[in-house]
């Protein structure tokens, strides 16, 4: 008896230094953006909570600003595993699904609250599940904020004024053709391409938060910012679906709840840190922003809502509808 109970501590001893010595999970979690922007503060947040909840199983490791991958290489980079965790721009999804170009629609969301009401909704939601046979498992739903435009030229009051003017835009068929709609010339090009493509006069202006244009110092290298809220800049946090499936089921549960209180935060926060870097942009008295009458912002939707109906079969029309119904 007193062998066998022996025996039994030996073994249990055996088995907790085999568990205890197991390597944590790598999760790399690679983003374009600053630590100091909503989608760098949820990552980091997310590496804090998962790292609490799943103690010596789980390693999160944060790389922000393109440091690892652009935004031109990091989705292949997710399929291929070697990184595990993106949270690219709602824009950059084209080549997986058409129906994520509805959160591109110029002047469809009129808010943060209408998009988090269409985001929480069965449409929405089911979004998340959209590439799943292209091998990517939506997990949540980021914000950062609305788009301003950004320029060289000292005002931009009216849509004519952008006429002819090049414009940086995300690799989006929508955002391409809303600029075509205002006369302007869009060009593709990653995030980290940016600041040096104004800087240079590669093109003479961008739309972007006010979080990414301070963060990113565009307002160095631009005379003025056209406050339109024309669009919002969103993200999806997206896993590798075949690394997500094959998790333990104890840490994917732990990673979803992470994921949900970093989501919760993150979303919090957008709104504070682009008022905050809104004024940190006034304070700095670089670029000039400019404010739109209610007359002058009719024309400007006027200019780009054709693209609505230029999009809508692609999109399918209950998730415009959707969208709209969320404003109210
Ligand atoms: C951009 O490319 O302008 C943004 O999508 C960057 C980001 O991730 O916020």
């Amino acid at each position: 008896m007193k062998l066998f109970v022996t025996l039994l501590g030996v073994l249990a001893l055996s088995f907790s230094t085999v568990v205890s010595a197991q390597e944590p999970i790598i999760i790399k979690f690679s983003h374009v953006t600053a630590d100091n922007t909503p989608k760098g503060q949820g990552a980091l947040k997310f590496k804090e909570l998962a790292e609490k909840k799943l103690p010596g199983k789980v390693e999160v490791q944060v790389f922000p600003n393109s440091q690892l991958f652009a935004d031109d290489q990091e989705m292949d980079a997710l399929l291929l595993g070697d990184i595990q965790l993106l949270a690219p721009s709602l824009s950059k999804f084209d080549r997986y699904t058409k129906k994520l170009q509805v959160y591109d629609l110029p002047f469809l969301f009129k808010n943060l609250e209408a998009v988090d009401r269409f985001q929480k909704g069965p449409e929405g939601k089911e979004l998340l599940n959209s590439m799943r046979e292209k091998g990517i498992q939506g997990l949540a739903y980021w914000s950062n904020g609305m788009k301003q435009l950004s320029t060289s030229k000292p005002q931009l009051q009216r849509p004519e004024d952008v006429k002819g003017l090049k414009f940086r835009i995300q690799d989006s068929d929508v955002l391409q053709a809303q600029f075509k709609a205002l006369e302007a010339n869009p060009q593709k090009m990653a995030f980290s391409e940016v600041y040096q493509a104004l800087q240079t006069g590669v093109v003479d202006g961008q739309e972007n938060t006010w979080s990414n244009i301070y963060t990113q110092k565009f307002h160095e290298v631009q005379q003025s910012i056209t406050e339109t809220n024309h669009g919002v800049i969103l993200y999806m946090v997206i896993a590798n679906s075949d690394w997500w499936d094959s998790l333990p089921a104890d840490i994917q549960k732990g990673l979803s709840e992470a994921m949900n209180e970093a989501s919760e935060y993150a979303n919090k926060l957008a709104y504070e840190l682009n008022e905050h870097d809104r004024q940190q942009i006034v304070d700095a008295g670089r670029a000039k922003i400019h404010t739109l009458s209610d007359a002058d912002l009719v024309e400007w939707r006027k200019k780009m809502e054709p693209v609505w109906k230029q999009y809508e079969a692609d999109i399918g029309k209950d998730l415009i509808d959707a969208a709209i119904k969320a404003n109210n």
